[in-house]
């Protein structure tokens, strides 16, 4: 077996059959059992600011949080096809790139405009349904961070993540429902990465896969749409929402930092499989299979095609400009023979590694004293 098939299930990263071979099977679930082991620990050692950069974002937190029903403007009224065709001028396209490419011979050619509406409108649904479903993975993340983490300024920090991701999956699931028309289950491929980031004994682990490679993601993607959407709720939702990612993701980094310094090379080649195997699952996530599937076209076909426009490329590539400079700052990059740079040169998204990690850009996202009024 190659070594790509032991992580990742596949020899060839690539292989767009394999990707869509693994599909979710139980739509209509209303609950998913993980099961997880590993030790929850307490500490005797209440000494506070014994990591003082944990310290200091735990105070931070106190005075940022935000009330999701009160604080943003959900009486803005949400015209879903407008908002199709805004965000397809803001691409110069139609929010798929498909206006500077050839549809000729492809499943596309006879489509009218209704079924390119309706394609925006799906692709919403499923945009914002990922999020919801990603949001209540880091929730569930983070309370396990709070049990297994050793240090009593990290379980403090933590906790106030909790309260975090709480809201987060509130607003989202609030304008799923009362702004959007309609739901996806949760996507395969993320919810195998946030089952095997559940199970994963090691304390360090849920970090690594949650607050470096999902929230690190997650925040350049929410960057993304945050900048794209002209609609005035989705974008203060985003905005707030990012202001506690920034600070999440630097939780991470924090925390991780001095500890993966300590570690054997052995160890630290656990990490950067499981980093890999992370970044791989959310690149075969934003595939939106699902939606394929609804629109009823061939699902690898109509992929192919996406795939190829140079939005699509642009977007699928800037998704990682936060999670490559972080895994350089943890020092996950270079260790075993740069193995992880060999594997994100491989998936096309080294260019990033000198960008500004998040260790401490937190500052810069946060919401003013005006914002956080609700001004
Ligand atoms: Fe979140
Ligand atoms: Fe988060």
């Amino acid at each position: 077996m190659t070594m790509n098939e032991d992580i990742i299930g596949r020899a060839d990263v690539n292989d767009l059959e394999a990707i869509l071979a693994v599909t979710n099977t139980d739509r209509d679930a209303v609950v998913s059992h993980v099961q997880q082991h590993g030790d929850v620990i307490f500490t005797w050692d209440y000494d506070k600011g014994q990591k003082p950069s944990l310290e200091k974002l735990y105070e931070k937190a106190k005075v940022s949080m935000w009330n999701g029903e009160t604080d943003l403007p959900w009486d803005t009224e949400v015209d879903q096809e407008k908002v199709v065709i805004a965000n397809a001028t803001a691409n110069s396209a139609d929010g798929m790139g498909f206006a500077d490419f050839d549809v000729t011979g492809t499943p596309f050619e006879k489509w009218d405009e209704k079924q390119w509406m309706r394609l925006g409108i799906e692709s919403q649904n499923w945009t914002l349904s990922q999020f919801m479903h990603g949001e209540q993975g880091a929730l569930i993340c983070t309370a396990k961070i709070v049990e297994t983490v050793p240090w009593i300024d990290a379980k403090y920090y933590a906790s106030t993540q909790v309260m975090d991701e709480a809201r987060h999956v509130e607003v989202f699931a609030k304008y799923l429902d009362t702004k959007l028309s309609g739901y996806y289950p949760v996507n395969t491929h993320l919810k195998m990465l946030l089952d095997d980031i559940v199970q994963d004994t090691r304390w360090d682990m849920t970090y690594l896969g949650m607050q470096i490679m999902v929230e690190g993601l997650a925040l350049a993607a929410f960057g993304f749409m945050h900048q794209m959407t002209t609609e005035p709720l989705l974008k203060q939702l985003l905005r707030y929402v990012m202001s506690d990612e920034a600070r999440h993701v630097a939780f991470g980094v924090l925390s991780l930092q001095d500890f993966y310094g300590e570690l054997t090379d052995a160890e630290i080649f656990e990490r950067q499989q499981f980093a890999f195997e992370a970044a791989v699952r959310m690149r075969d996530r934003f595939l939106q299979q699902e939606v394929w599937e609804r629109m009823e076209v061939p699902v690898k076909e109509s992929i192919e095609l996406v795939m190829r426009t140079p939005t699509r490329q642009m977007f699928q590539m800037m998704l990682f400009s936060k999670i490559v400079p972080n895994c350089k700052k943890l020092g996950l990059l270079d260790r075993n023979d740069a193995w992880l740079r060999r594997r994100f040169e491989e998936i096309g998204v080294i260019q990033f590694e000198d960008w500004v990690d998040t260790g401490d850009e937190y500052e810069q996202f946060a919401l003013s004293e005006m914002e956080l009024r609700g001004a």
